[in-house]
């Protein structure tokens, strides 16, 4: 559950709607789909076998298990990702306390009884280019996330996920089904599931395997890290089959409500985070007609749990960086988790402020918000994979890949040498060509 927590989140609900509505939707997802099931499944094996036969957190893992290689800077690369994710992940974490506060408060209620068409768009622009309010929200996500991983993590969190994260899945179900009797959605679920292979390019296709690395928290040890904690008995092979299904199928709950909402709201499914932070507000307040008082609850519900399912998420990337803090440099926990949250807060701020108050803050052409987001999640994150696919599939051994596979033994795994194939093959060809082809040095 906690590694399911650690899957579902902005990445689902935000950055799945964003990615495909900027990449030809239908076309983007087919490639989704396939990046999940041809790369995320063995990647995740692999990071789940490595974490349980070394027993410690990523950062060490390799160290461990091949003691003075360099393939511990592979630990330290997946390391380095969580913590420049947490950076700006936490600014879309902080909107989603903004959001839920103006629900909370009936702000959303009286935008749609003002009557003015664009209440929510204005809200949301004038919101990101605040120069405090995006700040203030963003460490006060922080501070959440910091006080649980300080009390290490906590049996509260993973109680209340398995609690709430239905809770959420129920939330989806409700607005997927609201959203079907929208005007707008014929077009959205055409936009999202009418197949059109012409709009297949190279940047589709990197984009689709950096967004199934990024949403099924892959490529950053994050997994490896939880497959520490594993017990024997657990079934990798199922578990990984379960926590890629949940990820997925939330994904595209999300896609079949956010378009129906997109195209009825007459937003452009192109415009990236306003999908769910413009049209959404709007189809709460839309979809009930006088009832506002349903508004206003699913509204604050839905927002209540996308921070819950937003902060099973942070809090796994913030504890990738401190327990190896903690395990490397013995530091106290107290100390590491505040070093990471006072950095990442720090470096959070100029991403918050690079998207609104101070656009000047760029990288090359992006707003440094943006270049964050590239750099890790199309770049760093699948070459995490491409290293943890080379480590599993030729250095470590096949008995101990077996060996997990199979619970030492006991249990069969009917798939084993489809599986060792992608690991040693399809997985690191696959990654490696889609990088040659995204550099130009191949024209497919
Ligand atoms: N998988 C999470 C999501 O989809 O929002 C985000 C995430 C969690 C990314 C953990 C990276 C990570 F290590």
């Amino acid at each position: 559950m906690a590694s399911a927590g650690s899957a579902v989140g902005l990445g689902n609900l935000w950055r799945f709607p964003t990615e495909t509505g900027q990449h030809g939707g239908s076309a983007f997802l087919i490639v989704y789909l396939i990046c999940v099931v041809c790369l995320g499944l063995p990647v995740m094996i692999s990071e789940f076998v490595i974490g349980r036969s070394a027993h410690v957190s990523v950062g060490r893992a390799y160290s461990v298990l091949v003691p003075g290689s360099r393939w511990k800077w592979v630990g330290r690369l997946e390391v380095l990702t969580p913590f420049l994710i947490l950076c700006y992940y936490n600014v879309v974490a902080g909107w989603t306390l903004r959001y839920a506060w103006e629900s909370a408060t009936g702000g959303f209620v009286k935008m749609a009884s003002s009557g003015a068409g664009n209440a929510y768009e204005s809200f949301f622009a004038s919101f990101v280019s605040s120069a405090w309010q995006p700040v203030v929200c963003l460490f006060l996500f922080m501070a959440a996330t910091h006080f649980v991983v300080v009390q290490g993590v906590s049996k509260g969190i993973e109680r209340w996920s398995k609690v709430l994260m239905p809770g959420l899945f129920l939330i989806l179900v409700f607005l997927v089904v609201s959203a079907l009797t929208m005007s707008g959605a014929a077009e959205g679920l055409a936009f999202l599931f009418k197949p059109d292979f012409s709009k297949v390019d190279a940047s589709v296709v990197l984009s689709a395997m950096g967004q199934a690395f990024f949403s099924l928290s892959l490529g950053m040890g994050i997994l490896t890290t939880y497959a520490s904690y594993f017990n024997d008995d657990a079934d990798l092979g199922k578990s990984a089959l379960s926590i890629s299904a949940i990820d997925t199928f939330v994904a595209i709950l999300a896609g079949m409500f956010i378009f129906p909402a997109v195209f009825t709201a007459g937003v452009a499914p192109s415009e990236g985070s306003s999908l769910l932070f413009i049209a959404l507000p709007n189809v709460f307040q839309s979809v009930f007609g006088d009832l506002w008082i349903l508004s206003y609850i699913v509204s604050l519900a839905f927002y209540l749990l996308l921070i819950v399912a937003t902060l099973t998420s942070t809090i796994s990337i913030h504890e990738a960086v401190t327990s190896y803090l903690v395990e490397s440099f013995e530091w106290s926990r107290r100390k590491a988790a505040t070093v990471v949250s006072c950095l990442c807060g720090s470096i959070g701020v100029l991403c918050a402020l690079s998207i609104g108050a101070v656009p000047e803050l760029t990288i090359g052409e992006m707003s440094l918000f943006d270049a964050f987001d590239y750099v890790t999640a199309k770049w760093l994150l699948p070459m995490g994979g491409l290293f943890i696919t080379l480590f599993a599939g030729w250095r470590l051994s096949k008995q101990i890949l077996l060996s997990e596979m199979t619970n030492r033994g006991t249990k069969s795994f009917a798939l084993f040498k489809l599986l060792v194939f992608a690991i040693k093959w399809f997985c690191p060809v696959g990654i490696v060509l889609v990088f040659l082809n995204e550099l130009d040095l191949l024209s497919f």
